[in-house]
């Protein structure tokens, strides 16, 4: 049965490098690749994401930028990536001026909170306008918690946190964390962590050991298993426009993003699962056949390798 509405995913974490945008280019191509509907919303005004699934952001004269002022719908702007075959919002270098215009809007000293609420939501409603079309729609965030990046977490149900594992992740996790707790009780109460993963992951490295395993301590399930190793071939894919899965499939990088596409697909079809269970043992009898019509079927999974 087709879903409703998409799984909205902000890929996020202030700190710069980290592998959100790898995460975000490579989770589309692999759940593309499951039969998802998939749109990739680049919110980076450096617009990686939107090269390396092979558009030129050049050629592309619409984009995030309008949509965000309300200028455009997703449907005027989105293209298909050519080699990743899921849909695109692409960015520009215009959305660095975003930042300053959106509080701008109307009336920067009478109406700052008004313009600024009318900002968050312009991302929310964008999405809700094609919410049918798609089975996921993946944020990729800038490097900071700017106001680009609060239009993610306010327009997404929940946040995908890559992380390397080294001294100082720890620190900026738990400002991220403190961030997604401010969002959600001001602005998105509906916003939960999808779950961490871990990238460019060097089993060799003991701080890297050691550091997963306070990561283990502290976030429990909400880490995933599939762990992203460091692999030249998701470093050399976006240069050739390309997600990993499409320009060497069988490489580690390429399997790992599969399997965590494998792995978010059976999260979300158990907490489907759990939630219908709940709500059968609540409801009257002969209630519960309306529950839980966004099910659908984890096709073409790929196991953790
Ligand atoms: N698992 C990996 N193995 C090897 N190289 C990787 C891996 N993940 C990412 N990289 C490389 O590391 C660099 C940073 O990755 P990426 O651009 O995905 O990070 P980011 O968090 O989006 O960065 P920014 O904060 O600038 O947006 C890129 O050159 C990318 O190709
Ligand atoms: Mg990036």
């Amino acid at each position: 049965m087709t879903r409703t509405t998409p799984r909205i995913i902000a890929i996020a974490n202030q700190k710069g490098g980290v592998g959100k945008t790898t995460t975000t280019v490579n989770l589309a191509a692999s759940l593309h690749a499951m039969k998802q509907r998939v749109l990739l919303v680049d919110l980076d005004p450096q617009g990686n994401a939107t090269t390396g699934s092979g558009l030129d952001k050049r050629a592309l004269n619409q984009n995030v930028y309008q949509v965000l002022l309300g200028e455009k719908t997703i449907a005027d702007v989105r293209a298909t990536s050519p080699s990743g075959g899921y849909d695109v919002v692409s960015s520009s270098r215009d959305l660095a001026g975003a930042e300053v215009e959106l509080v701008e809007l109307p009336d920067r000293e009478t109406r700052l909170k008004d313009a600024l609420s009318t900002a968050l939501s312009q991302m929310k409603s964008a999405i809700s306008e094609i919410a049918a079309e798609y089975d996921y729609v993946l944020l990729d965030c800038p490097p900071s918690l700017s106001l680009l990046t609060l239009n993610g977490l306010c327009a997404a149900q929940a946040v995908i946190i890559p992380m390397q594992c080294e001294y100082y992740a720890l620190e900026g996790l738990s400002d991220l964390v403190q961030t997604v707790r401010k969002v959600r009780a001001h602005l998105n109460p509906k916003l939960e962590i999808e779950g961490i993963v871990r990238t460019m992951f060097d089993p060799r490295n003991l701080l890297a050991q050691n550091v997963s395993a306070e990561l283990a301590k502290h976030f429990g399930d909400k880490l995933f298993n599939t762990v992203i190793p460091r692999n030249i071939r998701l470093a050399e894919a976006p240069s050739h426009g390309m997600p990993a899965i499409k320009l060497d499939p069988l490489s580690k990088g390429a399997q790992a993003y599969l399997a965590l596409a494998g792995e978010l697909l059976r999260r979300e079809a158990q907490s489907r699962a759990r939630a219908q269970n709940l709500a059968q043992t609540a409801a009257p009898e002969g209630a519960s056949s309306a529950q839980n019509n966004n099910a659908k079927p984890v096709s073409g999974e790929v196991s953790a390798t």
